[in-house]
């Protein structure tokens, strides 16, 4: 079964794990009432809201010749489109539970203790410490327990400052609003656009390209055709050099977890832009100590380095986690309880590909998918030698969504009905 390889920075960099995932799940749970009460509302009425459909129609299309032309005609219509497309019904028990975020509360309680300035607990201080060093500052900041960093240089005590105030707004802003989809030309496209010196318009890309980096790229000579649209997506900072001819040469955003941008950040010839200085990123951040990472970059960056917003990180950990729990409830007729246990529980999180893909559907009239997926005969990464997995991603429930994106894209659930799925094609 074909399987997303990513999460890797596509470098030198034996043994990286991602530790200890943080994820913030939506502080309110406006939804999940409101999930249930649709559900259980729609079988009942069904059938009667279908026949007054019908009668509406019927009507319409009767008196529509002899008067009232125009208004009955809107009726008309919209009749037809609601009788063609039916609201799919989502089985609310799985909305519910795809809905609950096991890691919230020491999420919570973590981004506190840095906010209070408290890196020492659970081996932070030890990345705090080279953190420091990263930036050449000479702070003699000693972080024990409850006793706040106190930075020397007006240089850290910048940095300091940015982090807590990035990372406020971040966690404050962090809640289930499926309507973000609908903000992300704004906040994504928008400073890119500018950055290009193009007038920053609501007007989506033609086309976009979103390359993963599975070994399946390298049976297919696809680097024209991903060149020829108007964006290409790049992921986890994928190395291009020699394999032009597979995965093209052009990058318009380089889209990263924020795991990436903190190891690209110590090392040698990456430091925070390894497509170059000049080219876009987007990334989400996995951890909240990583936006240390980020105001750091962020002053070397010329092109916008945007971490993305945490409703849209809701959004897309509530979808994923919907098709994890469907398949597994499916193959192994377990109960919803187990699904933590096989799944990592807190540390479960959408793949970069997936956010990559869902960025596309926001910012892109059509979206092409290279790269992802896997085959027996295909290496893991086309760029890498790197085997296994990482468990905590469930790839195969991403696949069960890329399929439904495809094929029917109104069953996926969580999507705000006000945003309309741009077509999507895979290449295989
Ligand atoms: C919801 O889905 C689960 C798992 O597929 C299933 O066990 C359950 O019966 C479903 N509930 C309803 C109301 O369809
Ligand atoms: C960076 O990109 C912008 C917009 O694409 C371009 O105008 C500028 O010349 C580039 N700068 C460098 C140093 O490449
Ligand atoms: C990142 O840098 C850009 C450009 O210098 C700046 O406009 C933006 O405010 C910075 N972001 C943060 C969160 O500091």
């Amino acid at each position: 079964m074909p399987k997303v390889p990513e999460d890797r920075d596509g470098s030198d960099t034996p043994n990286f794990k991602i530790s200890n995932i943080d994820f913030w799940p939506s502080i309110a749970k406006p939804t999940i009432g409101l999930f249930d009460y649709v559900v259980s509302m729609k079988r009942p009425v069904r059938p009667l809201f279908g026949i007054l459909l019908l009668i509406i129609v019927f009507a319409a299309t009767l008196s529509c010749r002899t008067v009232v032309r125009r208004g009955l005609l809107s009726i008309e219509l919209e009749s037809k489109v609601l009788v063609q497309e039916p609201v799919p019904v989502f089985n609310a028990t799985l909305l519910k539970y795809a809905a609950i975020d096991l890691a919230e509360e020491q999420s919570k309680q973590e981004i506190q203790q840095l906010l209070d300035g408290n890196f020492g607990n659970h081996g932070r201080q030890r990345k705090f410490v080279s953190w420091r060093r990263f930036i050449h500052q000479d702070v003699t900041a000693r972080s024990a327990r409850g006793i706040p960093v106190m930075p020397r240089s007006p240089m850290f005590y910048r940095y300091w400052l940015d982090f807590r105030r990035v990372l406020h707004d971040w966690a404050r802003k962090k809640r289930f609003q499926p309507e973000i989809l609908l903000e992300l030309i704004r906040l994504i496209k928008h400073p890119i656009d500018k950055h290009n010196g193009l007038v920053a318009s609501d007007q989506r890309h033609s086309s976009c390209a979103v390359v993963g980096n599975s070994g399946i790229l390298l049976k297919s000579d696809y680097g024209k055709l991903i060149d020829s649209h108007e964006a290409v997506i790049r992921l986890n900072n994928a190395r291009i050099e020699n394999f032009e001819h597979k995965v093209g040469s052009k990058t318009s955003i380089s889209f990263v977890n924020s795991n990436i941008l903190h190891l690209c950040a110590r090392r040698q010839g990456c430091f925070c832009h390894p497509y170059g200085s000049n080219v876009s990123t987007v990334m989400y951040v996995c951890q909240a100590t990583h936006f240390l990472d980020y105001v750091v970059c962020n002053y070397s960056h010329k092109a916008p380095l945007l971490v993305t917003d945490p409703r849209f990180d809701v959004l897309c950990a509530r979808i994923v986690k919907y098709y994890s729990l469907k398949r597994f409830l499916e193959m192994t007729g377990k109960a919803f309880e187990d699904w933590a246990s096989v799944h990592d529980g807190s540390m479960f999180h959408y793949s970069s590909g997936m956010q990559a893909v869902m960025l596309a559907l926001g910012i892109c009239d059509k979206v092409s998918i290279f790269g992802f997926g896997k085959s027996d005969l295909a290496k893991h990464h086309y760029h890498t030698n790197q085997k296994a997995e990482l468990h905590l991603h469930d790839y195969e429930a991403e696949y069960a969504f890329y399929h439904d994106l495809v094929e029917r894209p109104r069953v996926i659930p969580f999507i705000s009905n006000k945003f309309k799925v741009p077509p999507v094609v895979m290449y295989h």
